[in-house]
């Protein structure tokens, strides 16, 4: 599976967000090592502040499944904008505990163009268990 099959799978699923408040519709690609792929959308709340990113979704998803950080390669997230959109704040400090620190990041838009940065350059200086 390559980056182009993870744009394809986003580009199909993003038609899922559930975006009634925003209208904003993100799709997100996690790619695992064996080259299975989970997916996941924004879904927005009446009360806004609890909408859950696509990035969110679809880790939260395959924790759930019982697969962990080191499972993970990579994630790709889509929007259907013809610039890129970066994650969130609070995506990036979950990416940060839940997927690797050399896990590539994949921001994608609607004219294909992708631009890929690793998971620990997303959140310098970070929170993380070892402050615990
Ligand atoms: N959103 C994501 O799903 N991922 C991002 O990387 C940026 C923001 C969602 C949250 C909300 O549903 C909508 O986009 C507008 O903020």
């Amino acid at each position: 599976m390559m980056k182009k099959d993870m744009f394809n799978q986003a580009q199909e699923i993003i038609k899922n967000a559930y975006v009634p408040y925003s209208n904003f519709r993100v799709a997100a690609v996690l790619k695992l090592k064996n080259g299975e792929t989970l997916t996941g959308i924004n879904v927005e709340n009446a009360s806004y502040g609890l909408s859950n990113c696509a990035e969110r979704t679809a880790l939260f998803s395959a924790y759930a499944k019982g697969i962990r950080k080191e499972d993970i390669d990579s994630i790709l997230v889509y929007t259907d904008k013809d610039y890129f959109v970066s994650p969130c704040g609070a995506c990036r400090q979950v990416m940060s505990e839940l997927m690797e620190a050399d896990a590539d990041v994949t921001m994608a838009n609607s004219k294909g163009e992708m631009k890929t940065i690793k998971n620990k350059d997303l959140l310098p200086l970070g929170f993380s268990k070892e402050d615990l």
